[in-house]
C-alpha cells in the first residue's frame, strides 16, 4: 500500500523542518522545504467513515503509525493553525485528545461548552459556519443531530469533523481498527464481532470493517437495529473490498470464532431516560466470560468507553489480559493527530511554514 504523495511529502517536510531549525542556513530551508509543499486542495470533512475511500483508511493508519512512532518530528506541524470545538454533549477521551494531539502539533483550540443549549438554538448554522471559517481553520462538532454536522459542513469553507453524532463516531471506529491492525496485522484476514445497540458506534464500525475487508458480525436486539442507510452503505462498500458482513439478532451466533469481540453502551448519551427499560431488553447481550467463551482464544475485547461495567460487560472481561480498551484510548491520541494532519496539511502555505519555522528557531 503507497502512501498518499502529498503525505509523503508531509513526512518529508518535518524531517527537513527539523534540520532547519538546528541549521537555519541549511540549503534545504531555502530550496526543499517550497518544493516539497503539497498543492492546496479543496478543504475535506471527515463526518462519516464513508468519507474516506477503503485504501485511504490504510493510508491514514500509516501516518498514524509515524506520527504514533516518531511525535517529537511532528511538532510544529500544524503551528498557526486553530481549532474549535463545540461539544453538546459531555466528553472526556474525545476531547482530550483533540486538545493534546493539536498542542503536540503546534496548533490551538478553542472548546465551546455547548451542553447547556443546541448549537443552532441562537443563530442558523449557516450564519456560525461563516463566522468561524473567517476565523479558524477547522471544526470539530459533537451533537445530538447529525444533521447538524452536516449541515456544517455544507456551509464552511473550512474542514469539519464528526467528533460523535447520534449516527456515528468516525474517530473511534478509525482509531479501534488502527489497534486491531497493530494487533493482527492484516485486517482483511479478521472476524470483528459488535453486539449490543445499533448505535452511532455500530454504524462507524460497520462501515470501518467494510472498508478494510474484514469479516463483520453485528448482533443487536430487533428493537435497536442499524441503520437501514448504514447498512447499505456498508454493502456498497463491502462490494469493493470483498468484505463479509453479517447481521443478526443473537450475539452468541455473532461472538463465534471471532479474534475481536467489541460492545457499547446500551443507553448511549441521549438516552438515559431509556436505560431501565434498555436494561432489560440488553440483558442476554452483555459481554461476560461466557460469551468471550464462544470467541476465538484470546480474542481482543474492545470498548470504546465509558464502559458501564455490569451491564453491558463484566469486570472479569473488561479487566481481564485480552482486554485492548486502554490500547483504544492512547490511539485516540494518535488517530486524532493524523486526521489532522490529513484535512489541514494541504492547506499549510509556503510563507506559513516558513514563518513557523522561523519562529520556532527563534
Ligand atoms: N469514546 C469516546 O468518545 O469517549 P468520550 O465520550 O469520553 O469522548
Ligand atoms: N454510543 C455512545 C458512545 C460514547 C463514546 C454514545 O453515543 O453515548
Amino acid at each position: 500500500m503507497q502512501i498518499r504523495p502529498d503525505l509523503v511529502a508531509l513526512m518529508d517536510l518535518t524531517k527537513d523542518l527539523a534540520e532547519y531549525r538546528t541549521k537555519p542556513n541549511a540549503s534545504v530551508a531555502k530550496t526543499k522545504v517550497p518544493a516539497l509543499l503539497p498543492q492546496p486542495v479543496a478543504p475535506r470533512d471527515l463526518i462519516s467513515i464513508h468519507d474516506l475511500e477503503p485504501a485511504e483508511i490504510l493510508q491514514l493508519f500509516d501516518l498514524t503509525a509515524v506520527l504514533k512512532r516518531k511525535p517529537a518530528s511532528f511538532r510544529g506541524l500544524l503551528a498557526g493553525k486553530q481549532m474549535v470545538m463545540f461539544f453538546e454533549k459531555p466528553s472526556l477521551r474525545t476531547r482530550l485528545t483533540f486538545e493534546a494531539g493539536m498542542d503536540s502539533l503546534g496548533g490551538s483550540t478553542f472548546f465551546v461548552d455547548q451542553t447547556a443549549s443546541r448549537l443552532n438554538a441562537r443563530e442558523s448554522l449557516y450564519d456560525i459556519a461563516h463566522n468561524l471559517e473567517r476565523w479558524i481553520d477547522i471544526i470539530v462538532l459533537r451533537t445530538f443531530s447529525h444533521a447538524v454536522v452536516e449541515e456544517m459542513a455544507t456551509y464552511s469553507s473550512v474542514p469539519v469533523i464528526n467528533a460523535l453524532s447520534e449516527l456515528e463516531h468516525p474517530c473511534q471506529a478509525l482509531a479501534d481498527f488502527f489497534t486491531l491492525q497493530e494487533h493482527y496485522g492484516d485486517l482483511k484476514r479478521i472476524h470483528f464481532a459488535y453486539v449490543g445497540d445499533g448505535n452511532n458506534m455500530a454504524h462507524s464500525l460497520l462501515l470501518a470493517g467494510a472498508s478494510v475487508g474484514a469479516k463483520v458480525s453485528i448482533a443487536t436486539p430487533e428493537r435497536y437495529p442499524l441503520s437501514p442507510v448504514i447498512l447499505t452503505m456498508a454493502k456498497a462498500i463491502a462490494e469493493e473490498t470483498k468484505a463479509t458482513l453479517r447481521i443478526l439478532n443473537d450475539p452468541r451466533k455473532a461472538v463465534a470464532g471471532a479474534d475481536a469481540v467489541y460492545t457499547d453502551a446500551w443507553a448511549s448519551m441521549g438516552h438515559e431516560a431509556e436505560a431501565e427499560e434498555r436494561a432489560a431488553i440488553f440483558a442476554p447481550f452483555q459481554v461476560n466470560a461466557a460469551l468471550m467463551q464462544l470467541a476465538k482464544p484470546n480474542a481482543l475485547f474492545m470498548h470504546c468507553l465509558p464502559a458501564h461495567r455490569g451491564q453491558e460487560v463484566t469486570d472479569q472481561v473488561i479487566d481481564s489480559v485480552n482486554s485492548v480498551v486502554f490500547d483504544q484510548a492512547e490511539n485516540r491520541l494518535h488517530i486524532q493527530k493524523a486526521i489532522l494532519v490529513w484535512l489541514l496539511g494541504s492547506s499549510l502555505s509556503r510563507p506559513q511554514i516558513g514563518l513557523n519555522a522561523r519562529s520556532a528557531h527563534a
